[in-house]
């Protein structure tokens, strides 16, 4: 996707170097971060330097990659892969590409490094199948509602909640996006409105809290949302607060579509409730960080001093609340993941 008219991905290789954008620095600065080796890749997957299911699943395939070339012997890159898979455990697009990069490293460290080169060419080009195959769900002045981030920042390139958007808008259609701001880390308010906002597609930020009034309003004419892993029997994991867009959603009588490829399908859990979710710092919720007008960084309490926080980063929203499933092999009812998985 374009930067100020300049293709980028999310994050590429250059050499044995993983080159990302810093995603904690936007919106407010363009930055990139070099990784060097494996144990840095993974602590820009942990501190969220790269995210969404996509990104991690695509920073894991290169630092397995580098660790191929780090590590000697199967011992040494069974460590590096349980460094790799120990940084964040919901979304199943990391375990997908651990698990290819470590067989192929077996072989030899050329062979790692052509695995990790696929995940990210295949992880874009299934974003792009669901933008294309999502056409038929998408009416001409759609008014779609996010969560979170699941543009082309959460993959190499395209995204899959915001891949139907951008296909919709370069078609001729006239979508308009209302943005969850997403918290505790804002990725709706810092990173869709920005992607967005970079695009062309018109947008408006809302608080997590407004969703369902507008829902109400009529305001809303699908939802759309990434996912992190989708269970066997169709429950999915998402960004904290997505099951709550979900409840408002089937109680007004609005679609409510999950778009995600098939390297987010775990076929071997087989329900939500095997799916591990992922707990973060209280600080997330404590403190917010961000430029006052004039550029100067600054973090500042937003509870009152002293308050214990609990931070799920993911919740499970249950099959029956899903209208479809969006994959790159095509759109599936909740029920039929294991058509999906073929
Ligand atoms: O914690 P993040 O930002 O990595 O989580 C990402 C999400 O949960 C997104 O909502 C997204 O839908 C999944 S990634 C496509």
């Amino acid at each position: 996707m374009k930067v100020q008219g300049k293709d980028y991905k999310t994050l590429w290789l250059e050499g044995l170097s993983v080159v990302m954008i810093d995603q904690n620095r936007l919106p407010f600065s363009f930055e990139l971060k070099r990784l060097e080796t494996c144990a840095q890749t993974c602590q820009a997957i942990r501190d969220m330097t790269v995210r969404g299911a996509g990104g991690v699943g695509v920073a894991a395939a290169f630092a397995m990659a580098q660790a191929a070339f780090e590590a000697s012997g199967a011992e040494g890159l069974s460590r590096a892969r349980a460094l790799v898979e120990g940084t964040r455990p919901t979304a199943q697009n990391l375990f997908h590409a651990t698990a290819r990069v470590f067989e192929a490293a077996l072989r030899s460290p050329q062979d790692a490094l052509a695995e990790a080169l696929a995940i990210a060419d295949e992880d874009a080009r299934m974003s792009q199948s669901i933008g294309e195959l999502a056409q038929e769900l998408i009416p001409r002045e759609a008014r779609v509602l996010t969560h979170c981030n699941a543009g082309w920042l959460a993959f190499t390139d395209h995204g899959t909640a915001l891949a139907p958007i951008y296909r919709a808008q370069a078609l001729g259609k006239n979508p308009f996006v209302y943005v969850d701001e997403t918290r505790p880390r804002g990725q709706g308010a810092r990173l869709t409105a920005w992607e967005l906002g970079q695009q062309g597609v018109p947008h408006q930020l809302i608080a997590d809290n407004a969703a369902a009034l507008l829902m109400a309003q009529g305001l809303v004419d699908l939802v759309i949302v990434g996912a992190d892993r989708v269970a066997a029997n169709g429950d999915v994991a998402n960004k904290i607060g997505t099951l709550e867009k979900a409840l408002a959603a089937k109680y007004f009588g609005i679609p409510f579509y999950v778009a995600a490829p098939t390297s987010t399908l775990d076929m071997l859990c087989p329900d939500g409730k095997a799916i591990p979710i992922e707990y973060r710092s209280e600080d997330e919720l404590l403190w917010q960080s961000g430029p006052d007008a004039d550029g100067q960084w600054h973090t500042v309490r937003v509870a009152a001093p002293g308050t214990p926080a609990l931070n799920p980063a993911f919740d499970v929203t249950p099959a029956a609340l899903v209208t479809a499933i969006i994959t790159e092999k095509g759109i599936f009812a909740p029920q039929q993941m294991d058509q999906a998985a073929r």
